[in-house]
């Protein structure tokens, strides 16, 4: 079973995807997470920013390696895991414009395919359900009004003890919507057949629940269609 979530940043994704995941005992995919690391990749080994030539043949040779552990994805340089470090403003900058080269986008989709070989799992980013997992069980899209997003931005920040300015926040979330949206290569936007969820007053539980009840119509119906044709 694939269930593919996707959005704009602060909408909510990874908190309820990882609970979704955990819940129903599946991996979580955090496929921003890998573009992050793709950023911080390049950063480590050249320091520039390659053209998207160069990086399709650059980006299959890098020590990068993505792997499943414990129902999680695990992304190691060189063999020593990187977590923390992809969170760095400097690296969020750089994966969203290394995330509009298609060279990226077709390294990282393979490998998001391949790590879903086989397995049920929860897959979050901007093109889960339009271009990495088109025929997913349950595709989902979260939104969440820019002020809402932001605040939880500044939550989150504030809970790593950084202090930092609402406004700010909302215009750096802004300028990435409009980067994720406007990109030539699967841009962010709802699949045809995705199910369209507003977080902004909604807490995680209910999001979640929702999502749970969603799974379970869409089980029943597919039961419903099977007994059809069967008869
Ligand atoms: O969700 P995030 O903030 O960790 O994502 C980091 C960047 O990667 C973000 O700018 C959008 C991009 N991204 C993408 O283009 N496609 C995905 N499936 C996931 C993330």
């Amino acid at each position: 079973m694939i269930i593919a979530i996707d959005g704009p940043a602060g909408a909510g994704k990874s908190t309820v995807s990882r609970l979704l995941a955990e819940t129903l005992d599946c991996l979580y995919l955090d496929t921003g997470a890998m573009y992050r690391a793709v950023a911080w990749a390049i950063d480590e080994s050249f320091g520039g920013d390659p053209d998207n030539a160069r990086l399709a043949s650059i980006l299959p040779t890098l020590p990068l390696t993505f792997a499943v552990e414990n129902a999680a994805l695990k992304i190691a340089w060189r063999g020593r895991v990187l977590g923390d470090q992809l969170r760095a403003p400097a690296i969020t900058t750089a994966a969203s414009r290394l995330s509009q080269l298609p060279a990226v986008r077709n390294f990282l989709t393979g490998w998001q395919r391949q790590l879903a070989a086989g397995r049920g799992l929860v897959a979050e980013g901007r093109d889960m359900a339009t271009v990495v997992f088109p025929n997913a069980d349950l595709k989902v899209f979260l939104t969440a009004d820019l002020a809402t997003r932001a605040e939880r931005r500044r939550d989150q920040w504030r809970s790593q003890g950084i202090d930092c300015n609402p406004d700010q926040i909302a215009d750096q979330i802004a300028a990435r919507d409009r980067a994720d949206r406007e990109r030539q290569v699967a841009p962010l936007q709802p699949a045809a057949d995705a199910c369209l969820l507003d977080t902004s007053r909604l807490s995680i539980e209910q999001v979640v629940n929702r999502l749970l009840e969603l799974l379970d119509d869409k089980r029943k119906s597919s039961r419903h269609g099977v007994q059809k044709t069967e008869n």
